[in-house]
């Protein structure tokens, strides 16, 4: 396992082709500043950089995934400086978003605000059995900052969205599951490893294949189904150009097992 030292909220290591960050800063629950934006911004270019990497976990230490932006910081901001503060974080979910490879969110406890936020913007969401959910922003006197208006409605739908923003309810784990917000659930001591079992299934697949698949998804959630099709065929015909694909379709008609090299 390779552990990286350079970070002061951030714990990061990667083992095979996962690599994790997890969230240190319990003593404010892991809430999310602008230092800890800027260690992110270095770690999404670490794991960016590093082509044996398939699959990014993130996580949270202690009790805590993200307990929301961090109000100390934001209390005494002005309109311009608020502004600035949800651009930035709003730039960094959107580069986890449209990170190359798929990233998990494993949940283990608080998920609020601009937590929630950062579970909206990863492809998969599992969750401990004592995680909560919600936005509790407008009881502080904002809306979310880090783009749960636009994120929440298009995963739960936009009434179920409307509630949860509008009241500021905290829900916990099984309704979260119940309205499609997460995945799985499970213990908070299976936690860890339920999160590396699917993130080994992904990692086993064929890498390119399964980078096509989250481009297709990600660009055609935002556009028409005509022209979200065209870019699917357009991956789908990609992956013929791959190794991966003339191994994984041989090997099927042989009746044999392949291990997927990413090319
Ligand atoms: N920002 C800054 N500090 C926070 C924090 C946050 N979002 N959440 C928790 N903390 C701090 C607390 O101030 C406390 O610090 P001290 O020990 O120095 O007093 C410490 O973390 C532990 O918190 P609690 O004592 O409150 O712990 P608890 O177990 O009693 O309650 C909680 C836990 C229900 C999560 C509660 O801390 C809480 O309600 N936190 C705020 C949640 C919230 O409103 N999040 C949204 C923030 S706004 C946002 O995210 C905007 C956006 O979209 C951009």
């Amino acid at each position: 396992m390779t552990s990286y030292k350079k970070f002061k909220f951030l714990n990061i290591y990667t083992e095979r082709h996962i690599s994790t960050i997890q969230i240190n800063h319990p003593k404010a629950l892991n809430a999310l500043n602008t230092k800890i934006f800027h260690e992110f911004n270095r770690a999404l270019t670490m794991v960016e950089n590093d082509n044996n990497n398939r699959v990014l976990i993130i996580t949270g230490v202690d009790k805590s995934f993200v307990a929301g932006a961090d109000i100390s910081e934001m209390v005494n901001l002005n309109q311009e400086q608020a502004k600035a503060f949800g651009e930035f974080g709003s730039e960094v979910f959107r580069r986890i978003e449209l990170l190359h490879i798929p990233v998990i969110a494993s949940i283990n406890g608080f998920a609020l605000g601009g937590g929630c936020e950062l579970a909206l913007c990863c492809d998969i969401r599992i969750a401990s059995q004592n995680a909560k959910f919600g936005l509790p922003e407008v009881g502080l006197g904002i809306t979310p900052g880090f783009s749960a208006t636009q994120r929440l409605p298009r995963l739960v739908g936009t009434g179920k969205a409307k509630e949860l923003i509008y009241t500021g309810s905290i829900i916990d784990a099984q309704e979260a599951l119940d309205i499609g917000l997460v995945n799985k659930l499970t213990t908070r001591e299976e936690l860890e490893e339920e999160t590396l079992i699917m993130a080994q299934k992904i990692a086993e697949q064929a890498p390119i294949a399964v980078q096509c698949a989250k481009k297709a998804i990600n660009s055609g959630m935002d556009t028409d189904i005509e022209s979200g099709i065209e870019i699917e065929t357009n991956h789908f015909a990609h992956c013929f150009t791959t190794k991966d694909q003339k191994n994984g379709m041989q090997a099927f008609l042989k009746r044999e097992k392949t291990t997927f090299e990413g090319k």
